[in-house]
C-alpha cells in the first residue's frame, strides 16, 4: 500500500501550492455583499436595528385602557357580611375616611348567603356594579362560608358572560372588621372601575333619573 500513500501525499503538496497561489476570497465579498464591521454577525446587527427602532418609536396609547366617563355616575350595589365587611364598613365610617358615596350596602350573615340570583337581581334592578365582600380565609363565622362564596362567584361570573354583561361589573373582596381603610379604597376602586365600563345593559329603561330628583322624590313621599 505504500505507493498509495506516495499518491495522497503529493496531491496534498498540489492543492497547498494552490492555496498560496490564489488565496480564497471572503464569501461575502465574493457575492458582492456589503463590508460589515468586524465582530458583528448580521443576526445581531437586524436584532440591533430592531431594539432601535422600537425605542424611537413614540409609545402609543393601549387600546384596552379604559375611558372614564365622567358624566356617568354609577351605582354599586354591596354585599357585605355581618361579621366582618359590614363592620369595616362601620370602621370606615367611624374614621371618618372619604371615600365614593355612589354604593348601596346590603347585609348578609356570610359571603357565602349570596346566591347569583342576588346579584342577578341587582342587576335588574337597575345596579351597574355588585360588590360580594367577606371574612378573610380562615375567619368566616360559619367557618367555610367564604369556600362556599368563591364558588357562587364563579358560578355568577358565568352567568353574566351569559347574558354579555362585562366581567367587570362584580368583584370578590376579602375585608375585616377592621380594614376600615381597604373597606374604602375598594369602594373607590370599584365605582372607577365601573364608570369606565359605562352604563349597565341590563339596567331598566328610564333609570337615568337625576339623583337630586330621586332624593326629592323619597322626601315627597314620605311628607304624603
Ligand atoms: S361570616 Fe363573613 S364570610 Fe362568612
Amino acid at each position: 500500500m505504500t505507493p498509495a500513500k506516495g499518491k495522497t501525499a503529493a496531491t496534498e503538496e498540489k492543492s497547498k501550492a494552490k492555496a498560496k497561489a490564489s488565496p480564497e476570497k471572503p464569501r461575502a465579498a465574493a457575492k458582492g455583499a456589503t463590508k460589515r464591521p468586524a465582530g458583528k454577525s448580521s443576526a445581531g446587527g437586524a436584532k440591533a436595528k430592531v431594539k432601535a427602532k422600537k425605542t424611537a418609536a413614540p409609545r402609543k396609547p393601549r387600546k384596552t385602557e379604559p375611558k372614564v366617563r365622567e358624566d356617568f355616575t354609577p351605582r354599586i350595589v354591596v354585599f357585605a357580611c355581618n361579621w366582618c365587611s359590614y363592620a369595616g364598613a362601620d370602621t370606615a365610617g367611624i374614621s371618618r375616611i372619604q371615600y365614593s358615596p355612589h354604593f348601596r350596602i346590603i347585609r348578609v350573615m356570610c359571603s357565602g348567603r349570596v346566591h347569583p340570583a342576588f346579584v342577578l337581581r341587582a342587576f335588574e334592578l337597575g345596579a351597574d356594579g355588585v360588590l360580594v365582600s367577606g371574612c378573610h380565609f380562615g375567619d368566616c363565622h360559619y367557618i367555610f362560608g367564604n369556600e362556599r362564596a368563591v364558588e357562587q362567584f364563579e358560578k355568577t361570573k358565568a352567568l353574566l358572560k351569559i347574558l354579555g354583561l362585562e366581567e367587570g361589573r362584580i368583584r370578590l373582596e376579602w375585608i375585616s372588621a377592621a380594614e376600615g381603610v381597604k373597606f374604602g379604597r375598594v369602594i373607590d376602586e370599584f365605582v372607577e372601575q365601573v364608570r369606565a365600563l359605562g352604563p349597565s345593559t341590563l339596567a331598566p329603561p328610564g333609570r337615568e333619573l337625576p339623583r337630586e330628583a330621586e332624593a326629592f322624590a323619597d322626601a315627597a313621599a314620605l311628607a304624603k
